[in-house]
């Protein structure tokens, strides 16, 4: 993990958001500011230079933001894993639960050739359960999935753990308590 206190401060706090008890780590003030937009794409990007990847990953909706970056800077496909209801051809589907509540998302069947090298890219990870749930969609149409990146890593929260319990290389720019 790179640690970086310039792009950490780019990340703004709010407490009891959405909420209470939660302290919201609002990536909107990074995004805005274009060094540190420009920074954290290229430190994810980074330790894939010259390697082949074939598709990115991106979860509605901030996965979407980073994920379509790193998919440009990667010459990948994107692919967008989104909440249900969404998609207009066949899907895979499944529940999942993050830090403040539950939700169903999705993927089209034909996004993803098997075998495929793909990245999972989104902005932050806390319970790990949204990622957990991506990983198990593209596992079930035969993609094999390289490694998952985020900007955010909450790792009080086990996400990152356990994507690495799936034998999933993790990459995370900062963490926050
Ligand atoms: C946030 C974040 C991750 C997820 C992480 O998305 O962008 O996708 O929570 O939480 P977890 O590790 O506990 O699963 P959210 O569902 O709030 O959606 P949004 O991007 O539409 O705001
Ligand atoms: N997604 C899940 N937990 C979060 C948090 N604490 N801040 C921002 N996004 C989140």
């Amino acid at each position: 993990m790179t640690f970086d206190h310039d792009l950490k401060a780019s990340v703004r706090t709010i407490p009891d958001y959405p909420k209470p008890g939660i302290m919201f780590r609002d990536i909107t003030t990074l995004l805005a500011d274009a060094r540190a937009f420009r920074r954290a794409v290229d430190e994810l990007v980074n330790p894939w230079a010259g390697n082949k990847i074939d598709k990115v990953a991106g979860m509605e909706a901030r996965g979407f933001i980073i994920g379509g970056a790193v998919a440009h800077q990667l010459s990948a496909g994107f692919v967008p894993i989104r909440k249900k209801g969404k998609l207009p051809h066949t899907t895979v589907r499944i529940a999942y639960s993050l830090e403040y509540g539950i939700d169903e998302m999705e993927m089209h069947v034909d996004a993803i050739q098997p075998g495929e090298r793909v990245i999972l890219v989104d902005d932050l990870i806390a319970t790990g359960g949204t990622a957990e749930g991506a990983v198990k969609l593209l596992r079930q149409i035969g993609a094999n999935v390289v490694a998952a990146c985020f900007i955010v890593d909450l790792p009080e929260l086990g996400g990152a753990a356990k994507l690495r319990a799936m034998d999933i290389p993790v990459r995370t720019l900062m963490t926050f308590d």
